[in-house]
């Protein structure tokens, strides 16, 4: 798990590669199969970790899985659906961040859940307290052991309940609509994220037969139904990975053609991508992200919550920012602590300072909290070859781009983790002409 790949960089990434379902949607598409009470079929499923992982926790709890990683096509059967043991679910801990979402299918289905050590990246404190408190709210009880999080549906059952969540979370809203789908009565949830990805998720529930509306106010209304049905469902294709290639086409002086960039979902990324100099073209399979030529131009760029500037789009777009004439400004205001991997492109030659306050936009929660949330960026410096190693999953793509970049031969150890959340990424790059291969060591 610690392959070490070697990269020779300064050479344009120039070519198509092609990007699958989104890895921030398919395995919350997958957790919802539990709900039916018939099998569901899912297309578009990319061969990523986070599919991995959450196939054998929903095989763990009786769900039979049928996986054409080919077509990408998956079909889920929860006829079977059954309590896990805690040892098992124990042995997936850490791996991912999902399995807390499994909790109100669960609790649906077999009255209780248990909650694993979480995973994910190390970009933040990744508290679980608006998840928690949604839970109890629908009834159920929380309680928290030395092993995990033991959670039980009350006697009476989960019944909707008026849920107002203090920030936007992407995972809480998820929490919220796959317990109250079920739930008896309605619930309201104000505050909610509405990314495209959670759009999707509430498409397959109502696919499943769930009642669900979205107001202009970031409010959702969801009426519980006593029965889901399996659904069949495409998924969204992940403009993260989409934005991630643009980058590199930027970072490199390169010609990218993304199959399945999606322009709806990306409008934010691409109006930013222009002011920074970048070019696209858009057509109706995929969208063509190069570099035109010339200076690239510094900007002041503040992350948010849709349909704001992803903060999973900064990292990558930092190794363009790097290149590009003066001074830029980065505010990170969704995650506290996403600046980690500037460490390394220090080592690179790039002129990057981080700070506490929040730079360039409005203040923001993490602002009195002494968080190094706000970056600036001094450009152009080129970039030496350095040997580096990931620190997670998105600041691990940008180490990539920076190695691809550099003058020089750069190694770069701990580059599984970018397979958590970019499919084929070292057959994209060879499609892309670069000039990469693992390496011992
Ligand atoms: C999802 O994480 C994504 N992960 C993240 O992508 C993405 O960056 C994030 O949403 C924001 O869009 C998956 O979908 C698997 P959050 P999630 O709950 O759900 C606060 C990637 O690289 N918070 O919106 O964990 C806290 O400040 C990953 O693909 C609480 O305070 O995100 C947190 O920083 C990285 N208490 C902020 O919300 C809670 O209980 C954003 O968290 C929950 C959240």
């Amino acid at each position: 798990m610690n392959s070490v790949l070697q990269v020779e960089g300064g050479h344009p990434l120039h070519g198509s590669i092609t990007v699958r379902g989104a890895k921030n949607f398919v395995p919350k598409a997958m957790v919802a199969s539990l709900l039916g009470d018939s099998p569901s079929k899912l297309g578009n499923v990319p061969l990523i970790r986070d599919v991995d992982v959450v196939s054998d926790l929903l095989d763990l709890h009786g769900v039979v899985i049928d996986f054409d990683q080919n077509r990408g096509t998956m079909t889920l059967d929860p006829r079977n659906v059954k309590v896990a043991s805690r040892s098992d679910i124990d042995s997936l801990g850490g791996a991912s961040r999902i399995p807390i979402l499994f909790c109100g299918p669960l609790l649906h289905q077999l009255g209780e859940a248990f909650i694993p050590e979480l995973g994910g990246c190390n970009i933040g404190g990744r508290p679980i307290d608006f998840h928690l408190e949604t839970l109890r709210n629908f009834g159920a009880v929380v309680d928290k052991r030395p092993d995990g999080i033991h959670i039980t549906k009350p006697a009476e059952g989960l019944r909707g309940a008026v849920i107002e969540l203090p920030f936007p979370s992407v995972g809480a809203t998820e929490q919220t609509l796959l317990t109250a789908v079920r739930a008896d009565g309605i619930t309201i949830l104000s505050g909610a994220a509405i990314e495209p990805e959670i759009m999707d998720l509430i498409n397959v529930l109502q696919k499943m037969g769930a009642i669900i509306s979205v107001d202009t106010d970031r409010t959702i209304r969801i009426e519980g139904v006593e029965k889901l049905s399996g659904f069949n469902h495409v998924a969204l294709p992940d403009r993260i990975e989409a934005a991630s290639w643009g980058a590199a086409a930027l970072a490199t002086r390169g010609d990218i053609y993304v199959l399945g960039a999606h322009q709806p979902d990306m409008t934010t990324f691409l109006n930013t991508y222009r002011k920074v100099g970048g070019a696209f073209d858009i057509d109706a399979e995929g969208i063509r992200f190069y570099h035109p030529g010339g200076q690239l131009k510094s900007i002041a760029l503040e992350t948010a919550v849709h349909p704001g500037f992803m903060t999973d789009w900064q990292q990558p777009l930092v190794i363009a920012l790097t290149q590009a004439q003066g001074l830029s400004i980065v505010h990170e205001t969704v995650y506290e602590n996403r600046f980690g991997f500037t460490q390394a492109l220090r080592q690179m030659g790039a002129n990057i300072q981080v700070y506490r306050e929040c730079l360039g936009g409005t203040p923001c929660r993490f602002g009195q909290r002494n968080f190094f949330h706000s970056a600036v960026i001094s450009g152009p410096t080129p970039l030496e070859a350095a040997d580096i190693t990931v620190p997670d999953l998105r600041g691990g793509f940008s180490h990539l781009i920076a190695a691809l970049a550099a003058s020089g031969t750069s190694k770069v150890s701990g580059i599984d983790v970018i397979s958590r959340g970019y499919e084929h990424f070292t057959r994209k790059l060879h499609q892309l002409d670069a000039r990469v291969k693992y390496v011992d060591q």
